[in-house]
């Protein structure tokens, strides 16, 4: 059984958190990341300790999941050895032997191009250069590189193989609709698709195999770097309802707006989702702010949850309402 978890909006939905809220509920055996690279930044809140990961899976917190990179991902070796180690993960962490690394050159091309990062507004991770490598055909791979042989795995023969087994899997991906190479407002976009057929892709499993798509939204949804943003709103007003967030990545202060239901429609039939996470819903009134129970949000949250619902046509099953895995409302059981 395979379930994806994707991002609806411009990436930073708090999908990080989501993911380990569910290894931790669901017990999942594997979470494979998918997704474009280390431009992503996932944040995870647990008992006071706060993670900020690039490329390890979110769903590290519960002890016996696999932690698996899968081939479409692109990986920087410095950054994930270091990641590895600070979480003490080594005994159960893979990267497909596919996936495409990032040289300092990438780096270099990335930050160096005023067009990727000044008018794009890139993150400069190499992402965008090593993607163009891949696709000239002259990226190194993860199996060329020997720091990383210890980790090399085939994840597609794993998450086959867990399937036989009847294991459950959760498919992490980054970034998020908005910022689909092909979705998105080209060319203000990534280097790469970001959505659930793409994250099948990336990990190796095919679109029979999946039974759940999980959406992520943001209440009030952020974007990073440049673009056309139709529901932003004043950077003023952001301040006065105490939502403004740096990223995790490149520490640059996002952008807010108002929920975009369009965007939110074409995002669910892109993905084909079966579910919504609805995340920051103390961003609409604090006093919802750490709420476990749906019956004490606020009536304006319990509005706009439905709202969402009614527009966008799927179930909202899972409510965020801070930072922390337990400041969550998980309605799987009432909804599904
Ligand atoms: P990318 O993979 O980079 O797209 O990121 P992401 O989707 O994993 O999200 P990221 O962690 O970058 O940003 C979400 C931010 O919101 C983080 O700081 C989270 O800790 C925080 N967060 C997540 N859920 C909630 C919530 O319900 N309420 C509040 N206040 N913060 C939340
Ligand atoms: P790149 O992926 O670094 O080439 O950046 C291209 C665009 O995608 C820029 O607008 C970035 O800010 C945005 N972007 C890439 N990754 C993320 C992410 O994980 N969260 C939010 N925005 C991202
Ligand atoms: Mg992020």
């Amino acid at each position: 059984m395979v379930t994806i978890l994707v991002g609806g909006q411009w990436g930073d939905e708090g999908k990080g958190k989501i993911v380990s809220y569910l290894c931790l509920k669901d017990k999942f055996d594997i979470t494979a990341r998918a997704g474009v690279g280390p431009n992503a930044g996932h944040t995870v809140e647990y008992k006071g300790k706060k993670y900020g990961l690039r490329l390890v899976p979110s769903g590290f917190l519960t002890e016996d999941t696999r932690l698996l990179i899968g081939a479409g991902v692109l990986v920087n070796p410095e950054v994930l050895l270091k990641e590895i180690s600070e979480l003490g993960i080594e005994d159960r962490f893979g990267v497909d032997m596919r996936a495409g690394i990032i040289e300092e050159d990438h780096i270099r091309r990335d930050k160096g191009s005023s067009h990727l990062k000044d008018k794009i507004g890139s993150t400069g991770t190499g992402c965008g250069p090593a993607n163009q490598d891949r696709a000239n055909r002259s990226l190194k791979l993860a199996k060329d590189v020997s720091a990383l042989e210890k980790y090399i795995t085939n994840v597609p023969d794993e998450l086959h193989k867990a399937k036989q087994e009847g294991k459950k899997v959760l498919v992490e991906c980054s970034q998020g609709f908005g910022l689909s190479l092909f979705y998105g407002d080209y060319p203000f976009v990534t280097s790469k698709d970001t959505n659930a057929a793409q994250a099948c892709v990336d990990v190796g499993v095919g679109p029979l195999d999946v039974s759940d798509v999980i959406v992520v939204f943001k209440s009030y949804p952020s974007r990073v770097g440049e673009g056309p943003f139709p529901t932003e709103m004043d950077p003023k007003e952001a301040e006065r309802l105490g939502i403004v967030e740096f990223g995790t990545v490149t520490g640059r202060k996002r952008r807010n707006g108002r929920f975009d239901f369009e965007l939110a429609r074409k995002a669910v039939l892109i993905n084909s989702a079966s579910q919504i996470a609805l995340t920051c819903i103390d961003y609409l009134d604090p006093r919802n702010k750490g709420v476990r129970d749906y019956e004490l949000l606020t009536d304006e949250a319990k509005a706009f949850i439905a709202e969402v619902e009614d527009k966008v046509g799927v179930p909202v099953t899972l409510i965020s309402t801070g930072p922390d895995l337990a400041d969550t409302i998980d309605l799987r059981e009432e909804k599904l």
